[in-house]
């Protein structure tokens, strides 16, 4: 099943796989507003808020970050992909998942923000109790080129002050703000305040408790992990958030932040997100 659909006013498609899993993309910022692992409740957190305006963030969902992550370097918060139109693929209903493919190439309005020729590519692969989020950069350009980058995927959680993040103990990290970089000695990460980190190197897979719903998060390819939730007082500054949203997400993010990924004329990178639900 693939049609497309209107998310607030915004062109976007929805598919199924035959085993029973959904999702929504919207054309711009190929993000992923929506998925449901088969049996499964909504797995992502989207903002009632969020503005759903041409050029204008979605606040939840898996907004996909390029070629800068946050306000590292001189481009506008977590580069550009994330406000432009990109393009839908197609479908592959090979087995019981279904993967949508959605494409993102420098054009003049990017070149002029960004001087660098590059292809993205996005797949998204559902399939019973799995996601998988793909991306792919491709240097098309004849000079070399660096970015940073991430799918910065919000999850939804019934309290996050009770959801546990396991996996990350003994992996250095830095705090948002913070100059120092520290070690993480907690088994369990809880974010019942504010947190803002980047995880260096973190091992391939965390693990996401929230009550009895438990995601097995993985990435390859991506060299960091950040996990972020704006806390309270955060949170109600934030226009495109209701003021309790902090509570009902969590980011945790496969970044490739530092060092930036530099590649060469016609080098290919791939980074991979993958989240498995069990309960
Ligand atoms: C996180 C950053 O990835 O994204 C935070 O670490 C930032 O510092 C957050 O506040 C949200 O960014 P934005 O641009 O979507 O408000």
């Amino acid at each position: 099943m693939v049609e497309p659909i209107g998310v607030n006013g915004m062109p976007a498609i929805r598919w199924g796989s035959r085993n029973g899993a959904s999702a929504v993309v919207t054309l711009q910022g190929a993000h992923l507003v929506s998925w449901v692992p088969a049996g499964g409740e909504e797995a992502l957190y989207m903002s009632e808020r969020s503005a759903f305006e041409a050029g204008r963030p979605i606040r939840g969902g898996v907004p996909v970050c390029f070629p800068q992550f946050a306000d590292r370097g001189a481009l506008g918060q977590h580069g550009f992909a994330r406000n432009f139109d990109w393009r839908f693929l197609g479908i592959d209903e090979a087995g019981e998942g279904a993967s949508a493919t959605f494409a993102l190439e420098s054009s003049p309005k990017t070149l002029a923000l960004w001087p660098r020729a590059f292809r993205l590519e996005l797949v998204v692969s559902i399939g019973g109790a799995q996601l998988d989020l793909a991306l792919r950069v491709t240097n098309t350009g004849s000079t070399p080129l660096s970015f940073t980058a991430a799918l910065h995927t919000y999850f939804r959680v019934s309290e996050v002050a009770t959801a546990r993040l396991e996996g990350l103990r003994g992996v250095k990290f830095l705090t948002r703000g913070c100059l120092d970089v520290e070690v993480e000695t907690r088994e369990i990460v809880t974010a019942a305040e504010f947190i803002d980190r980047i995880y260096f190197a973190p091992p391939p897979w965390t693990r996401l408790q929230d009550g009895a719903r438990v995601l097995h998060i993985g990435q390859r390819g991506f060299t960091d992990t950040v996990v972020w939730n704006p806390g309270r007082d955060r949170c109600e500054l934030m226009a495109d958030m209701p003021p309790a949203g902090y509570r009902h997400m969590l980011c945790v993010e496969a970044a490739a932040i530092e060092p930036p990924i530099a590649l060469a004329p016609g080098e290919v990178w791939n980074g991979v997100q993958s989240v498995t639900l069990s309960s």
